[in-house]
C-alpha cells in the first residue's frame, strides 16, 4: 500500500479477438491497482460497443456511462493491442468520444501488447492522444510481447513490473494533478469568452 488517498482506476481495453491476450493484461492492470489499495473499472470496449463517432446523434447509455466513467476516474489505463503499428481502431473510437474538458490533468497510463517490440509504437501513438486530450501520461509503461506466456500465471516479471509501477506513478499523478484539474476548470470557461478582435 502506498501513501497516498486510494484513487478510482478506470481501465480500457480493446480488442475484440477471442481469447484476447489484451484483456488478459488489463486484468492484470486491475490486480496491480487492487494491490496498492486503490479501486478498479475495467471496461472492456469489445463487450460494451459504442457508435461510431458522429453517427449517433441522441447519444447512446454506453456512451454516456462511458463519459461518466471517465469523469469520475481518478486516472485511466488504456490498453491496447499493436495493430499494423499502432493501437486499435476500437480504442481509437473511444477516445475520439471522450472530451478533453472533461479530462484535462488527468493521469493516464498505457499498455500495449504486441508480438514484437514494434508494439511500442502503440504506446508513443497513445501518448500522443493523451495529449491532445491533456492528460498527464504516467512515465513508465509497459509493453507486453511474450506470445507464448500464460496471462496472469506466467507474465513476463519485467512486464508485470513495470505495470505495478505505472499504477503507483498514476496513484501519485491522481494527487500531483489536482491543482493542474482546477486549472483546467477555471481557464476552460475563459476560452469560450469573447475578447473582441484581436489588436
Ligand atoms: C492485423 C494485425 C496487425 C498486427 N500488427 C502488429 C504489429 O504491428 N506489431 C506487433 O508487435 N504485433 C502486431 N500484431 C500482433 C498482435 O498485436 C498480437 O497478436 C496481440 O497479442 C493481439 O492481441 P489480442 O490477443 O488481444 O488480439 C498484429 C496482429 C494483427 C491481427
Amino acid at each position: 500500500m502506498i501513501a497516498a488517498d486510494p484513487c478510482r482506476i478506470l481501465v480500457l481495453t480493446g480488442a475484440a479477438a477471442p481469447f484476447s491476450r489484451t484483456r488478459s493484461v488489463a486484468e492484470l492492470v486491475c490486480r496491480a491497482t487492487a494491490s496498492i489499495g486503490s479501486t478498479s473499472v475495467l471496461r472492456d470496449l469489445a463487450e460494451h460497443t459504442l457508435p461510431l463517432l458522429h453517427t449517433d446523434p441522441d447519444g447512446s447509455s454506453a456512451l454516456y456511462d462511458l463519459r461518466t466513467q471517465a469523469e469520475q476516474a481518478d486516472g485511466m489505463v488504456w490498453v491496447t493491442p499493436c495493430y499494423h503499428g499502432s493501437y486499435s481502431g476500437l480504442l481509437k473510437n473511444c477516445l475520439d468520444h471522450l472530451h478533453a474538458e472533461a479530462l484535462r490533468g488527468k493521469p493516464v497510463g498505457v499498455v500495449t501488447v504486441g508480438a514484437s517490440l514494434t508494439a511500442v509504437q502503440a504506446s508513443e501513438h497513445l501518448r500522443a492522444v493523451a495529449r491532445a486530450l491533456g492528460c498527464v501520461t504516467a512515465p513508465t509503461q509497459a509493453v507486453v510481447v511474450d506470445e507464448n506466456s500464460t496471462w496472469g500465471k506466467d507474465t513476463d516479471p519485467g512486464a508485470r513490473n513495470r505495470i505495478t509501477r505505472m499504477i503507483a506513478e498514476l496513484h501519485a499523478l491522481a494527487g500531483a494533478t489536482a491543482l493542474l484539474r482546477q486549472c483546467a476548470a477555471i481557464a476552460d470557461p475563459l476560452l469560450s469568452i469573447d475578447h473582441g478582435p484581436a489588436t
